[in-house]
């Protein structure tokens, strides 16, 4: 019996995870999302196109693996149709060529949820979360509060009927804010988008999962977010609703603990963050913005400009631990080609202490970063194809980073193309 292989974020998300499940793809018979809805957004290039994709696993452009839309995420019937849409108008069409299916015991968000979740953040006003507004949180508390919709109830004769009640439900809750809306043509949209999803096929995820790794198939689970966005370990509040980290992958399709195998962990050469909450290596200054500009940091599902700042060793630490990661992913590292000098936060400070773990109260208590200085290495890395062409400063950053974190780094990537990756051991 083969294992599930694990991919996921150990920063705060937009690491390139899209991208890397790409180019592992062919490598597996089947990739899965487990968790997430559509606040995640997973670019892929190759061929001088690019893809954004919200729900779909970034497995659909390899023509013979299978993708799956597990049970643990959350699905917006609305935006995963304009999806499938727009990449039938690019010439790939997934469920035509039957390689996409759907979990029935995936949530379905509602567009009540999405006003919840707005008149939620409208109301937080400066303390608000930065949601992406996709109603995330609202959906993820109807399914623990165990008034959720799921994919398998739309072909139910009283879907209708329960959609009623929960959406009864919301408006209630509405009516407590000072908040307008008007639903009727995010309805209209709704019900069109549930016809069409009808017609993906429905699974059973842990039947179909566990199915595939009975026939010795290989499986990779694609996660969203990162781990400091986990609803348990994250910056909280400032998280998503779901457990990122790979113990969401268990309960995100359905497998055993034991079934996991490989666990990549990916992260960026610096770091970045979107929305509110802490982030202690943040950069203030034209570094930040170098940062940004260079890295084109903006959000591919809001558009918003991500903050930047240095790497931050402590937190990459921890998301390993949480996340039993046995392989390192290191993004972006051609963003700092330009830079003289770069940076890693070893530890922090605080009170005059050194620490090196993020505080419980990370929000008010903010911890200093204690920064170490590395030389850049001052070579366009977005060419070089083989290990031999990596600078020396580059191999001894790398070098410093597997010590650290006690973790080999396996692949390397200098720009968002598939071919612009290095394989390192
Ligand atoms: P994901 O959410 O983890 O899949 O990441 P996003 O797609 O949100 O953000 C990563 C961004 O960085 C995308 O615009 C990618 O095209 C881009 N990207 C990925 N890897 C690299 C890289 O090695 N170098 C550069 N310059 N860009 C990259
Ligand atoms: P991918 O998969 C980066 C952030 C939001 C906000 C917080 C809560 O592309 O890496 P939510 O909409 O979940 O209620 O927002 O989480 N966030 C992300 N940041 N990448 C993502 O996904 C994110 N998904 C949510 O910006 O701070
Ligand atoms: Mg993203």
């Amino acid at each position: 019996m083969t294992q599930v292989d694990v991919l996921l974020g150990l920063q705060w998300g937009d690491e390139g995870k899209g991208k890397i499940v790409d180019v592992l793809s062919p490598q597996y018979d089947l990739i899965a999302r487990f968790q997430g809805g559509p606040n995640a957004g997973h670019t892929l290039e190759f061929d001088g196109k690019k893809f954004v994709l919200n729900t779909i696993p970034s497995g659909i452009f390899n023509e013979k693996t299978m993708n799956l839309i597990g049970n643990g995420v959350v699905i917006d019937p609305i935006i995963l149709k304009r999806e499938l849409d727009n990449l039938r108008a690019a010439g790939h069409d997934p469920v035509g060529k039957g390689k996409l299916v759907l979990a029935r015991k995936a949530h379905l968000i509602l567009p009540t949820h999405q006003l919840l979740d707005a008149a939620n953040e409208q109301k937080m006003g400066a303390g608000k979360i930065g949601s992406t507004l996709k109603g995330i949180g609202p959906t993820y508390m109807d399914k623990t509060g165990r008034n959720g919709i799921r994919v398998g109830d739309t072909t139910l004769p009283d879907f209708k009927e329960r959609y009623e009640k929960l959406v009864q439900k919301h408006k209630e809750i509405l009516s407590h804010y000072e908040f307008e809306y008007d639903l009727a043509e995010k309805e209209a949209k709704f019900f069109e988008a549930i016809e069409f999803i009808k017609s993906i096929p429905h699974v059973d995820s842990e039947h179909f999962v566990n199915g595939y790794l009975k026939e010795g198939k290989k499986v990779l689970a694609e996660g969203a977010q990162g781990a400091l966005l986990d609803v348990d370990f994250g910056s909280y509040p400032f998280v998503t609703s779901s457990n990122t980290t790979t113990a969401g992958a268990c309960t995100g399709l359905g497998i055993a603990p034991n079934k996991v195998g490989d666990v990549y962990g990916i992260f960026k050469a610096y770091c970045t963050r979107v929305g509110g909450g802490p982030f202690p290596t943040e950069l203030f200054d034209e570094t930040g913005e170098t940062l940004r500009a260079v890295g084109h940091e903006f959000g591919a599902t809001t558009g918003r400009a991500r903050r930047c700042g240095w790497i931050d060793l402590p937190a990459l630490r921890y998301a390993i631990m949480l996340n039993g990661v046995t392989e390192l992913i290191m993004m972006k590292a051609d963003v700092l080609d330009g830079f003289d000098t770069i940076y890693a936060c070893t530890h922090y400070e605080h009170d005059g202490q050194t620490i090196d773990y993020m505080p419980y109260d990370i929000i008010t208590v903010q911890p200093k970063p204690v920064l170490k200085a590395i030389e850049g290495w001052k070579t366009d890395l977005t060419g070089i194809t083989s290990t031999a062409q990596i600078p020396a400063q580059l191999n001894a950053y790398i070098e410093f980073l597997e010590k650290e974190l006690e973790v080999p780094i396996k692949f390397l990537s200098v720009g968002p193309d598939r071919k612009q990756t290095l394989t390192l051991k």
